[in-house]
Parts: structure tokens; sequence; C-alpha cells
């Protein structure tokens, strides 16, 4: 596919981030909710595991610590935050690759797959899911995090801020994607009820979890 202006303003922004601290701090922001949403899955059985837009790669190192895991790989497509997820490697369950998602070539599938705050600067939100999709298992699960939805009024207005492309949409129309892409969808609300910012204990992170169906 061609880069637009768009595309690289993204990759631009998040090597920047990955160099000035904000990796961290994403860790930080988006890690309580992210740890409680992963307490409720249970990683009974061997599994595979792919973050899209993995940032500084600490859920990649999070989820290889699970017994069953045999592998967890991590992609974005800022080299920048690839080349700090490499630097904090702590297994060798662990691997860490530069390229986005719509582009990825990996000829294995994955038992599930995870995304927080990323599909939504995808360019297109549909060919990032198809392209999930086809690296699922039959079976397979795809979680995606987000904080920027329209139901979620404080964030709305982060796209002004970050002057990047990002897709606001409701929770009615992520799980209309999903269902298009083929998933069977289910979402969930997780909230922080003791923070100090509103949103955060009102909305919460969304949740929404895709089911490639079995064969
Ligand atoms: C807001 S950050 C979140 C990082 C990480 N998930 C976290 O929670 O700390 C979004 C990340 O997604 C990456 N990204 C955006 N679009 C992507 C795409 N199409 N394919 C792969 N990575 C992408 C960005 O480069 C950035 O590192």
């Amino acid at each position: 596919m061609r880069k637009t202006k768009n595309m690289d303003g993204v990759r631009k922004t998040f090597d920047k981030w990955a160099q000035n601290g904000r990796a961290e701090l994403m860790e930080v922001e988006h890690g309580k909710n992210v740890l409680k949403f992963l307490k409720t899955i249970s990683f009974e059985k061997p599994f595979t595991f792919l973050d899209v837009g993995c940032g500084n790669g600490w859920v990649v190192r999070k989820i290889a610590k699970e017994k069953n895991c045999k592998k967890a790989i991590g992609i974005d497509k800022s080299k920048k935050m690839i080349i700090q997820s490499q630097k904090k490697m702590e297994s060798k369950k662990e691997q860490f690759f530069h390229t986005d998602i719509e582009s990825m070539k990996y000829k294995g599938k994955f038992n599930y797959i995870f995304s927080m705050e990323s599909l939504y600067y995808a360019d297109s939100i549909e060919i990032a899911l198809e392209k999930i999709y086809q690296l699922l298992k039959p079976g397979g699960k795809f979680f995606c995090g987000t904080d920027f939805y329209t139901d979620n009024k404080a964030t709305s207005r982060w796209a002004g801020i970050m002057k990047i492309q990002m897709h606001l949409h409701s929770k009615k129309e992520w799980k209309k994607f999903f269902k298009n892409a083929g998933f069977r969808v289910e979402t969930k609300h997780i909230k922080d009820l003791q923070n100090k910012k509103k949103w955060k204990r009102e909305h919460g992170t969304l949740f929404i979890t895709g089911t490639k169906p079995a064969k």
C-alpha cells in the first residue's frame, strides 16, 4: 500500500514517544485496566500470543511469564518502540518485529491476539481486522482494548490533541466491525473506581473480544 502522510504521522509520533518516556507512561496508564482484564482470561492450555502495536513490549513480557505460553510476539509500526522492546526482553519466548499489522508476514497462526490503544490508528480498521482474523487459529480470540470511543466523551477530544489519524467509533460500531470481519463478539468495560479521572471511574477501558468460530 502506498504510504500516506497520515500513516507516517502515526509512526513518527510513536518513534518520539519511544524516546521521551511516554512508552513507559503508557505502560503505567494502561497497566491497571489491562492487567485486570488479562486476569479474566484463563491461559490453561499451551498457547501462542501476538500483541499488535506493542509499544515498549510490556504486555508481551507479562504474557511470556505464563507457564503455558509457548511464544509471545510483539509488533509495532514504530521502529523505535521495537528497539525499546528488544532492549527490555526477559525471556526467549519473546520476539519483537518492526511491522504494521496490515503488511505483517507470518506463516503460523495464533491462539490469542491482543491490542491496547492501537487499532484505531490503523489506516483502515476493517483491513487490520481482516488480517487479525486470518492470523488466528479457529477458536482463537482477539482482545482489543480502547479508551478512545464515542461513548466515552472525555477521550473524544484526543484526536485534536494528537493531530494524527485516529478513528473514533462507538461501542456499537466497534461490534459491527468485528461481526463484519467474521468474529463472534463480546464487550466488557474495565473501570478503575479509585482513579482521579472521572472517565476511568465511569466508562473505563472498552474491551472488545472477537472469537473466530471453530471449524
Ligand atoms: C497508544 S500506543 C499503545 C502502545 C501499547 N499497546 C501500550 O498500551 O503501551 C499505540 C501503538 O500502536 C502502534 N501502531 C499504530 N498503528 C499500528 C499498526 N497499524 N500496526 C502496528 N502497530 C501500530 C504505534 O506505533 C504505537 O506504538
